[in-house]
């Protein structure tokens, strides 16, 4: 055989091996070296098969060494926890050996010493992802490409590569805990579920089962009348309820595990209960029942708003509180974070730690809505880290929003948590090589909600980026590779804070997209919808007054906190415009005019970025070229948007403060006038990047 020849077939051979190295395709999942490992299994059945699998795909422990693999009740066990020792695995379930079978490579991967005996728990029963995919493939805030699940009424047959596909993304979600997805939008089309629909749903769940994955839906309230042809969807109605209870039983029959109902009603237009008069708690209720002798689950979103309130950060908490203890004990109220809607930074929203006697669940944005789409990188955890150990004080100090939520607090139920997906068809899943970041935190802060994102993030670069068998041995790899990258992801949220919306701004994004600033942005739409109603920027001053002098949201938040709020000289500086008009030449902590301060804080984001580029451009050797330029183009638009935000933001708020941007700061690069008729999806775009290299 010619040597010509012999390179043709190892290159046929090693092509792929490649090009999955370089797409980011694997996630967190790399191939390793593995070594041979001896695994003792009593009970064998399709999950502990894929438990020995994983274990000898990735056993980098004592070559030769054996693993004991059980299931065994241990009341210091809880649900689909497990019980771990250098060689075994005990757990009630068989998805508690899988999990276990995930964190002991965790561990050897990433040099995490395991103790004699550990026990670990999830934090939440139910780890959930909100897909937003519409049934046409589009993805509502989706930012990596089409759906994974839906194609559109012509492509409903369900491939292999469908297949294969999602079993990628359950093995992914599966090794960081994630046990559950609902697969479409909360803004959900009646047609989901028709009969077509409902056998690729029986599809996808039979895929995502093997990997413990329960399936969920989210419905229209108004199902019954746009695919049932009622003339009412009235919950108390009788032949809604037979509607219904003949649509869950039909769902059920195909997915016997199905996992229950995501529900958007009365919020930004979709139909429910209160369009016939009834409460968010008879709406949730009637479609609990019939869930009920199914174990099915009702998740009711708290995310309600309307356009004639003084305060919409106030509205989630005043319509809900009044239901506490009105719910059934298979529906859990889903909140997200913030009063307001996945900004950069938000206070918790104040119905977490209200409820006695409904169980509330958080509601985590892992697509990059408003922190910069798949453009930028901010990894997320520092957000949430900073969410979940927020005291609410319901229960005196230390009553975090992690303890609100998990069942310590209060015995609740069921226990869950859900984050809106960044995954789509894009090779890397995500868009951004770094998003998959967002992604894994998600899965493993749902798991466990004490985690540190210092941890997370170290994590996940050693799973993501050391991967010795593909990239040459490059010494002092941790120091030079490691520590830089690890202080990148965890500067990098607050970093977008600070370019975008420092102080407690908030919502002063460019309309419908939300990329890119637009304080000015105020068409003739509803008032709420416009950031001119959020920054109430004026000569006075700037920030939203919900003191008690204002709309009084503070005293929606227990003691101490209502008064620390409320109080401009103990509220903290990160909430001072959330909770606080402000006059411009307020003093800040630093010494600092309110103004001045302002202008420090947008400035900071953009060196912040700018330092970024150079941490990244500094790791050349260390990455894959692709993932390398990859990033580094990604960067290089990061920096341009902070400048545009800084520049748009300053120049925007200078006309009612009418004083100068500090002299040891950098001058503005952008007009005012170009910045308000341009489209920062545009003026940045990728493109017009690539046209630079
Ligand atoms: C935001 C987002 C919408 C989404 C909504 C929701 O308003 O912009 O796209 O539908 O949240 O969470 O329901």
């Amino acid at each position: 055989m010619s040597v010509k020849k012999i390179l043709l077939i190892i290159s046929f051979f090693y092509l792929p091996l490649i090009i999955l190295a370089a797409d980011g395709h694997e996630l967190w999942l790399k191939k390793v070296k593995a070594v041979p490992v001896n695994i003792v299994a009593a009970k064998k059945n399709a999950v502990i098969n894929l438990a020995i699998q994983e274990l000898q795909q990735g056993w980098t422990g004592k070559a030769g060494a054996t693993v004991t693999l059980s299931i065994k009740t241990d009341i210091a066990v809880k649900d689909d926890g497990y019980k771990l020792t250098p060689n075994s695995i005990q757990a009630n379930n068989e998805m508690g050996v899988l999990y276990g079978v995930y964190e002991m490579l965790r561990r050897q991967q990433t040099g995490q010493p395991l103790q004699n005996v550990e026990i670990v728990n999830p934090s939440y029963q139910q780890r959930i992802l909100n897909h937003w995919d519409n049934l046409d493939g589009s993805i509502e805030r989706g930012y990596a490409g089409l759906s994974i699940f839906w194609k559109g009424d012509k492509n409903i047959t369900v491939t292999g590569n469908d297949k294969k596909l999602w079993a990628e993304y359950a093995r992914a979600n599966a090794s960081i805990g994630i046990n559950g997805s609902v697969l479409n939008n909360v803004n959900a089309s009646p047609q989901i579920l028709s009969a077509e629909n409902l056998q690729r749903l029986k599809a996808i769940a039979d895929v995502l089962r093997i990997y413990g994955i329960k399936s969920y839906l989210s419905i229209n309230f108004s199902s019954p009348v746009k695919l049932g042809g009622l003339k009412t969807s009235d919950p108390l109605d009788a032949d809604v309820i037979a509607w219904w209870t003949s649509k869950v039983k039909e769902i059920y029959q195909l997915v016997p595990d199905f996992g229950g109902f995501l529900v958007k009603a009365n919020s930004e237009g979709q139909p429910g209960p209160q369009d016939f008069g009834r409460t968010h708690a008879e709406g949730a209720n009637m479609l609990a029942d019939i869930m009920k002798p199914y174990k099915g689950i009702i998740m009711w979103r708290a995310f309600v708003y309307n356009p004639n309130e003084k305060d919409r950060a106030k509205q989630a908490y005043l319509e809900f509180l009044p239901l506490d203890g009105k719910f059934r004990d298979n529906v859990i109220v889903q909140v997200k974070n913030g009063p307001v809607d996945f900004q950069p930074r938000e206070p918790f929203s104040p119905l977490f730690g209200a409820t006695k006697n409904t169980a509330v669940m958080p509601e985590l944005q892992v697509t990059q809505e408003y922190l910069g789409h798949s453009y930028q990188l901010v990894f997320l955890s520092t957000l949430w880290e900073e969410f979940l150990n927020s005291d609410t004080y319901q229960e005196g100090k230390g009553s975090t929003v992690a303890r609100c939520t998990d069942g310590s607090i209060f015995k609740q139920p069921i226990s869950a948590i859900a984050g809106v997906a960044n995954i789509g068809l894009d090779a890397n899943w995500c868009g951004h090589p770094f998003a998959q970041a967002n992604w894994y935190a998600f899965g493993r802060l749902a798991w466990n909600n004490t985690l540190t994102s210092e941890k997370i993030a170290k994590e996940w670069i050693q799973l993501s980026f050391s991967d010795k068998n593909n990239l040459p041995e490059v010494n002092d790899w941790e120091h030079n590779f490691l520590l830089p990258v690890k202080q990148m992801m965890l500067q990098s949220r607050e970093a977008a804070v600070n370019y975008s919306m420092p102080l407690g701004l908030h919502h002063i994004f460019a309309g419908d997209h939300h990329y890119g600033p637009g304080p000015w942005y105020a068409p003739n739409i509803r008032i709420d919808w416009t950031p001119p109603y959020y920054h109430q920027a004026a000569e006075n001053g700037i920030g939203f007054n919900r003191t008690k002098t204002g709309t009084d949201a503070i005293d929606q938040y227990h003691e101490p906190l209502a008064s620390a709020f409320n109080d401009i000289k103990t509220c903290p500086e990160i909430y001072l415009l959330w909770f606080h008009h402000v006059t411009w030449n307020y003093q800040m902590k630093s010494g600092r005019t309110l103004w001045n301060e302002l202008c420090y804080r947008y400035n900071e984001g953009l060196m912040q970025v700018r330092q970024f580029q150079k941490t990244w451009d500094a790791l050349e050797a260390y990455v894959d070229k692709d993932i390398f330029t990859d990033v580094q183009s990604r960067l290089r638009r990061q920096e341009k948007d902070a400048q545009a935000w800084k520049d748009g933001c300053l120049l925007y708020f200078q006309q009612f403060s009418k004083m100068p941007i500090p002299y040891e700061l950098e001058r503005p690069v952008y007009n005012l006038i170009f910045l308000k008729t341009s489209d920062m999806l545009q003026i940045n775009s990728e493109e017009i990047i690539k046209k630079q290299k």
